[in-house]
């Protein structure tokens, strides 16, 4: 065995990125504790938590739950790793559906991706109270008149229709998660539906010294430590 040579890293980028995976299992149950940066999203999700528990309890109505939100940024900023964390701090279920999911089981056909993106509502209903959340929202486009945009107004029109049975449904919360929110359609975002719309950022140095520090073991971050080059300058070419 040879020693590692000096100034360079005593773990690779793939052990590092093996050992997260490894920790992402261990805290199966990441929850909003746990999350670094994220301010508003962890804020609007604690009183979620809180509010929650206290319709639970009986001790608040519905009415005063603030039961959606739209979380938008770049892929990578943590909209999937936030939906898990906040189902965990809520104690809920989290039914996680898509675009492409609703898409998938029917190659395409407009009934197919609606009856598929119906079930999904449905399952959230019959676990409720619970977390619905539904990724890439942008992948449904704006209405539009003419015939050539029939598919898509179909499609929209069909999961407003989903948002306003959930009017009638007490206990479902709605996350909601895409890259591009301006090219939504601005029915699914007005008042009633997804109205408070958080953007996710990606995280500054700080925050990802948290979430290393958050997923790796003591002994990791004291080998990360050790090193006295960048660790994770792996584009140097030396
Ligand atoms: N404990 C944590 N706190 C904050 N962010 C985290 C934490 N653990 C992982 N992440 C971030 O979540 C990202 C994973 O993003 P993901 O949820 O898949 O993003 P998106 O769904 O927005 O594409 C990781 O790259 C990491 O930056
Ligand atoms: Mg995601």
């Amino acid at each position: 065995m040879t020693a590692p040579a000096p100034n360079k890293p005593t773990l690779s980028i793939e052990t590092i990125i093996a050992e997260l995976d490894k920790s992402t299992r261990m805290h199966a149950k990441l929850t909003l504790a746990g999350l670094h940066g994220m301010v508003e999203a962890r804020a609007w999700g604690l009183k979620l938590a809180r509010d929650l528990t206290l319709f639970r309890q009986g001790s608040l109505a519905w009415k005063d739950v603030d039961p959606a939100c739209l979380l938008h940024g770049p892929p990578g900023t943590g909209k999937t790793t936030f939906a898990k964390a906040l189902a965990a701090s809520c104690g809920v279920p989290l039914v996680a559906t898509s675009y492409s999911d609703w898409q998938s089981t029917g190659e395409g056909h407009l009934g197919s991706t609606i009856t598929a993106m119906t079930a999904a509502f449905s399952e959230a209903i019959a676990a409720k109270p619970a977390i619905l959340f539904i990724d890439e929202l942008d992948s449904l486009p704006k209405r539009r008149g003419g015939d050539r945009s029939d598919y898509w107004n179909a499609a929209v029109n069909a999961v407003l229709k989903e948002f306003d049975r959930l009017k009638s449904v007490e206990g479902v919360v709605v996350v909601g998660a895409c890259n591009h929110p301006e090219m939504l359609d601005p029915a699914l975002v007005r008042s009633g539906r997804m109205d408070r719309m958080i953007r996710l950022s990606l995280p500054t140095a700080e925050e990802i010294e948290g979430i290393l520090c958050y997923h790796l073991s003591e002994d990791e971050i004291a080998a990360l430590l050790e090193n006295k080059g960048p660790p994770l300058d792996t584009n140097r070419g030396d």
